[in-house]
């Protein structure tokens, strides 16, 4: 199959409204998507990223106003949420309704809806006729593709088109806040903190919270994720450089590294830069054949959580 490459997001929801599956940039990351009036199409993104059948999609819709297109209740701390954060870089697992089908949800009762910020995301799913099913545009396992150019090297002839955006503005992928049950549970950190979550429902729990009594919510975050070819090493566990291994490695982190021969350093001057340029540096690592990646970890606070929790499952390969 031959991908098609454009910049019209007029020809790419043409694309989707014919049942094919088409690649679009959001403020997070890129997506891969499916109508969800096209349940053949939903199957065929499973197939593109190799992705298991049990991990479901979340849902993006062009306007707030969209979401009972797809939920059947919301709660109080749902609407609070929407209110704030709507559109942008939150996903919020509701109720489903019946227009849903379980191949989107993987068999749950439940649906993520997320509305993203990015003017040609909202342009695309404007012009899209129903609710557009997307994970982030990789093969499964690999990192997010935060540039159209990561997509196409992932998933070039797999795909029907790639609607070309600018690089992504935040770089991780949304936060999930599971507003399905009583209380409001974070499931996923991303540029939507925790902080800012808890200024509008103070009452939201985090998923850490509940894991000893509670099988996990999330059924993605079971599997591997974001990882490069290269092992990815932490900077805060007393592992050092090795002076061995130096020249064929990588570093990336907030301050300069303490070794002088590394192949590759990116040093970010804050937070919202690592969270933006950390999947492209793992992919451009890999395009080098780079065998460690060193990475320092942030302070575990605002986005810098979101961070440290891509790095240590980066870096456990799992
Ligand atoms: O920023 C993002 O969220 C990007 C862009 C494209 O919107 N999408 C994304 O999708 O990261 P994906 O498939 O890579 O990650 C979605 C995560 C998975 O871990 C999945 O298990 C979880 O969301 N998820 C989806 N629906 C869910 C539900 N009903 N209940 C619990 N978790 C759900
Ligand atoms: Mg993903």
């Amino acid at each position: 199959m031959q991908t098609v490459i454009t910049d019209s997001p007029e020809e790419a929801a043409h694309y989707l409204n014919e049942g094919g599956i088409v690649a679009f940039p959001t403020e997070t990351v890129y997506g891969l998507g499916a109508a969800i009036c096209h349940p053949e199409a939903i199957e065929r993104i499973f197939t593109a990223k190799g992705r298991p059948g049990d991990n479901p999609l979340i849902v993006h819709i062009a306007d707030p106003g969209d979401l009972m297109k797809v939920a059947s209740h919301i709660s109080s701390d749902a609407k609070k949420l929407v209110l704030h954060f709507f559109p942008g870089p939150l996903t919020l697992v509701l109720k489903k309704n019946s227009s849903v089908p379980d191949s989107v949800t993987a068999g749950l009762d439940t649906v993520g809806v997320r509305c993203p910020s990015n003017s040609d995301a909202n342009a695309f799913l404007k012009l899209c006729r129903c609710p557009v099913a997307a994970p982030s545009a990789n093969r499964s396992g690999r990192p997010s593709s935060t540039k159209w150019s990561a997509v196409l090297e992932d998933l070039e002839g797999k795909v029907d088109c790639i609607l070309r955006g600018k690089p992504s503005d935040i770089g991780l992928e949304s936060t999930i806040v599971d507003c399905s049950g009583e209380t409001p549970l974070l499931l996923r950190t991303g540029a939507v903190t925790i902080e800012k979550l808890q200024a509008v429902v103070p009452s939201i729990r985090t998923a850490d919270s509940l894991r000893q009594h509670e099988p996990p919510r999330c059924p993605g975050l079971k599997y591997p994720h974001y990882a490069p070819d290269a092992r990815v090493v932490l900077l805060d566990t007393g592992e050092r450089i090795d002076p061995v291994t130096e020249r064929n490695s990588a570093y990336i982190g907030l301050s300069l590294p303490a070794a002088e021969r590394l192949a590759l350093v990116k040093q970010c001057h804050n937070v919202d830069e690592y969270a933006r340029v950390l999947f492209d540096f793992f992919r451009l690592c890999d395009s080098r054949n780079i065998s460690i990646i060193y990475c320092q970890l942030p302070p575990a606070e605002g986005l810098g959580r979101a961070i440290c929790d891509r790095l240590t499952r980066a870096a456990s390969g799992h």
